[in-house]
C-alpha cells in the first residue's frame, strides 16, 4: 500500500477536475480528481478508447457544461460519479476508478496494490 498527498480540500471547487503525475513502484501514474455533488472521485487518466490521456489542457477533464468527463481527442462522455461512458466510441466501457483518503482537509491517492500504467 502506497499513500500519495494530492491537494487540499478547497484547492478543488465543485465541479472542478485537477490533474496530477504520481510516481508509483509501476511508474508514473497519471490521474485526475474531480468533484460533482460535493463528491470526490479518482479516475486514472487513460480514455478505454485509445488508452491516452484524456485531456489536452491541464487540469481539464470535463465538459462545457461541467457535467460529464470528456476525451478531448474524440469526444466520448464518461459519468462523474462512476466513470461510465455514455456516449462516443468506447460506449458501455469504464474509466480506472482510483481509491482516495480524505485525511482532514487533503485528499489523498491510497493505493492498496500493484496498478496497470
Ligand atoms: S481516445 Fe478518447 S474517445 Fe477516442
Amino acid at each position: 500500500m502506497s499513500s500519495h498527498f494530492l491537494c487540499h480540500n478547497k484547492d478543488l471547487a465543485e465541479l472542478q477536475s485537477l490533474g496530477f503525475t504520481v510516481e508509483t513502484e509501476q511508474g508514473l501514474l497519471e490521474l485526475f480528481l474531480v468533484r460533482q455533488d460535493d463528491k470526490v472521485q479518482a479516475y486514472q487518466n487513460h480514455c478505454p478508447h485509445l488508452g491516452i490521456p484524456l485531456n489536452w489542457q491541464p487540469d481539464q477533464f470535463l465538459s462545457l457544461e461541467g457535467l460529464h468527463i470528456q476525451c478531448s481527442t474524440h469526444g466520448a462522455l464518461f459519468n462523474v460519479d462512476d466513470g461510465h461512458c455514455i456516449v462516443g466510441p468506447c460506449v458501455g466501457q469504464n474509466l480506472i476508478t482510483l481509491p482516495i483518503e480524505h485525511r482532514d482537509d487533503e485528499i489523498w491517492l491510497a493505493l492498496t496494490g500493484p496498478i496497470n500504467i
